[in-house]
């Protein structure tokens, strides 16, 4: 009884969370269909192909945390919405290339064919080229980031850094290098911090470097809880590959185990996966204490991804 009620409860938080989303991914979705080329722009299959993986959906959660971290800090939400688009579009991008076959070989991606099966491999290839570097003419162009050039640039570097050798993709190359092989924890968190955490945790940052006020202190306390929330992301999306229904997750479930690759539920268990990502929201949420009520949305979307069912 007291288990059932408990389910219950954290449905409703999930689907209120949820509901609160829906602005922000609104937001997002407008502008990142007025930076992408139109599908009638030459090289046209190209700018097809781009459109169909950037606007076909998805939670749009870290477009979501840096809207909320603008919030938390009061900055004025049309300063966020490049970065919020470059986020997401360098997330796009990277999706399309994790499931190429190379990789993690999916045909179902946000519910719909994966980018290339609708096209084909080497136009989904270059889609991905050309969506990361859409990402960055954003951030160097975007007139509406209105911060000092020094700080655009610092931007530009954090996400380089985030979504290069030393972040996502060298997160990618030890997640294959990894399939067959049991890790220890140290080893598997080291590669989910980089292949997923690294761009939520540029989410927060690059979100946070827009406040031209913000101390070294708060910038420090907003990048810790970027880093437990990234991680925490990465054991939810592990533990939905065996709970989830194919149906509500959009993608293949049980993927993972079908091709031998190291994940929390396989190392720690269930119940210490989903221990593990609940100490990391405790901590998320301790890391932003001092912001008050002004971070509430912030601690509600740490809530939302150690629960989320999709
Ligand atoms: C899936 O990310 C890939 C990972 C990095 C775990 P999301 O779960 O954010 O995917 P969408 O954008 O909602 O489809
Ligand atoms: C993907 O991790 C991480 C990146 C795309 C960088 P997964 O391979 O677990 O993501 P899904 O489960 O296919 O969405
Ligand atoms: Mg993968
Ligand atoms: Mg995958
Ligand atoms: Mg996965």
């Amino acid at each position: 009884m007291q288990r059932s009620l408990k389910t219950l409860n954290t449905m409703t938080d999930v689907e209120s969370t949820e509901r609160h989303l829906t602005q922000y991914q609104k937001r997002v979705d407008e502008a990142m269909a007025h930076w992408l080329p139109g599908a009638e722009t030459h090289p046209r299959r190209l700018h097809a192909a781009m459109r169909y993986a950037g606007l076909s959906g998805g939670k749009r959660l870290r477009p979501a945390l840096v809207y909320a971290t603008g919030d938390t800090l009061a900055v004025e939400r049309r300063k966020l919405d490049g970065i919020a688009c470059a986020i997401e579009l360098i997330h796009a991008y990277s999706l399309i290339h994790d499931d190429l076959p190379a990789m993690d070989d999916d045909d179902l991606r946000r519910g719909k064919p994966t980018c290339h099966r609708a096209f084909d491999e080497a136009t989904a290839i270059l889609a991905g080229d050309a969506l990361q570097a859409l990402s960055f003419y954003i951030l160097a162009h975007d007139p509406a980031i209105t911060v000092e050039a020094g700080i655009r640039l610092r931007m530009i570097e954090a996400l380089a850094l985030a979504c290069g050798s030393r972040g996502m993709a060298g997160g990618q190359a030890i997640d294959l290098a990894s399939v067959g092989r049991v890790l220890d924890v140290a080893e598997l968190e080291d590669m989910h911090i980089h292949k997923t955490g690294a761009l939520i945790r540029a989410s927060v940052l690059l979100s946070a470097l827009s406040d031209p006020g913000i101390s070294a202190a708060r910038l420090e306390q907003l990048d810790h809880y970027g880093k437990c929330v990234g991680l925490a992301f990465q054991i939810r999306d592990d533990i939905l590959d065996v709970e989830g229904d194919t149906q509500t997750i959009g993608k293949t479930s049980g993927a993972d185990i079908a091709l031998g690759k190291p994940t929390y539920p396989a190392l720690l268990g269930m119940q210490g996966a989903k221990r593990r990502a609940r100490e990391l929201h405790d901590e998320a949420v301790h890391a932003i204490e001092s912001f008050g009520e002004r971070a509430d949305t912030l601690r509600a979307i740490s809530h939302y991804i150690i629960d989320r069912i999709r």
